[in-house]
């Protein structure tokens, strides 16, 4: 299988005049095949998971081995791809929890997420998880950084709230963002800041900046897949863009298979499987009803 690699994504860095890089979430097979053969650039296997496939209000719920279980889903769907292009990279989200306890636990961590499938893991966090990072990065794990609204820090930022409004919150992240790429990150997620914070983040580093509610000048942009095709149906933020209504169009799929069921137009008769003449006859003694 042809794919994307770390190399190639860190070398393109849109603001020096290259395309600017894709990235969508996928958590199953079917998600990663449409996402090839859609060309996008990288796959992350979010902890978005948590919310928009489980059902849960906030991230805190995933556990690293439902991220490998979804990653390794991906990395099938991935495999079985008939797709043109190089396969997307597939980045595997490190969990709350999964990473803040010590780096040995940390290694260890990602190299679940990379043993089921995916080539990078993704971590939330500035300067205070450099330690971990360094150590995921010597184990041979190449990292991507999120910074600006980390949805693992809920709690700790008092709900979902755009970072790096006030003028040292802003130059404090374009220092942690320099400080992880000197760590060896090959690219950061900038989600949930002020577009001029991230100009100036993404000219500070040499990797690319993906954004997410972060304006229109990172390098690249990464949306959740049920955001993006109109799945998920609770109130969406206002960076996120519908570009299909696949909720809607399942329900009206869904309610026309239930009419149909009820109204006995589903299944046809060449929607059965039927006997042999002689079989069916030699049936219909037992009370078989020959020929429907
Ligand atoms: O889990 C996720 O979907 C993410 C993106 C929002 C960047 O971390």
């Amino acid at each position: 299988m042809r794919t994307q690699t770390v190399p190639a994504i860190r070398a393109r860095k849109a603001s020096e005049g290259g395309d600017p890089l894709v990235m969508v979430t996928a958590y199953d097979a079917p998600g990663a095949r449409q996402a090839h053969a859609a060309g996008v650039d990288m796959i992350l296997v979010g902890d978005s998971l948590a919310m928009v496939v489980l059902g849960y209000d906030d991230t805190l719920q995933v556990t690293v081995d439902d991220i490998a279980h979804h990653t390794a889903a991906v990395h099938r769907g991935l495999r079985a791809s008939s797709a043109e292009g190089p396969a997307p990279l597939v980045v595997g989200d490190l969990p709350w929890m999964s990473y803040h306890t010590s780096p040995d636990e940390a290694v260890r961590n990602a190299a679940t997420l990379i043993r089921a499938g995916a080539q990078a893991v993704k971590l939330e966090g500035g300067r205070k998880r450099l330690p971990v990072v360094e150590a995921i990065i010597d184990a041979e794990i190449p990292v991507m950084a999120h910074l600006g609204l980390t949805p693992q820090s809920v709690h700790a930022m008092g709900g979902f709230k755009v970072q790096g409004r006030k003028h040292d919150a802003a130059l404090a992240l374009r220092d942690e963002a320099k400080a992880l790429v000197a760590a060896g990150c090959f690219a950061v997620v900038l989600e949930g800041v002020p577009d001029e914070v991230a100009r100036l983040v993404t000219a500070a580093v040499d990797v690319p900046t993906i954004g997410i509610g972060a304006g229109r000048d990172t390098d690249g942009q990464v949306l959740v897949y049920h955001d993006v095709l109109g799945i998920e149906d609770r109130m969406a933020p206002k960076f996120v863009r519908r570009y299909a209504d696949v909720g809607a169009a399942s329900v009206e799929g869904l309610r026309a298979f239930a009419s149909d069921v009820r109204a006995r137009r589903f299944p046809s008769d060449a929607e059965s499987y039927h006997l042999s003449a002689d079989v069916s006859e030699s049936l219909s003694l037992y009370g078989a009803p020959v020929a429907g």
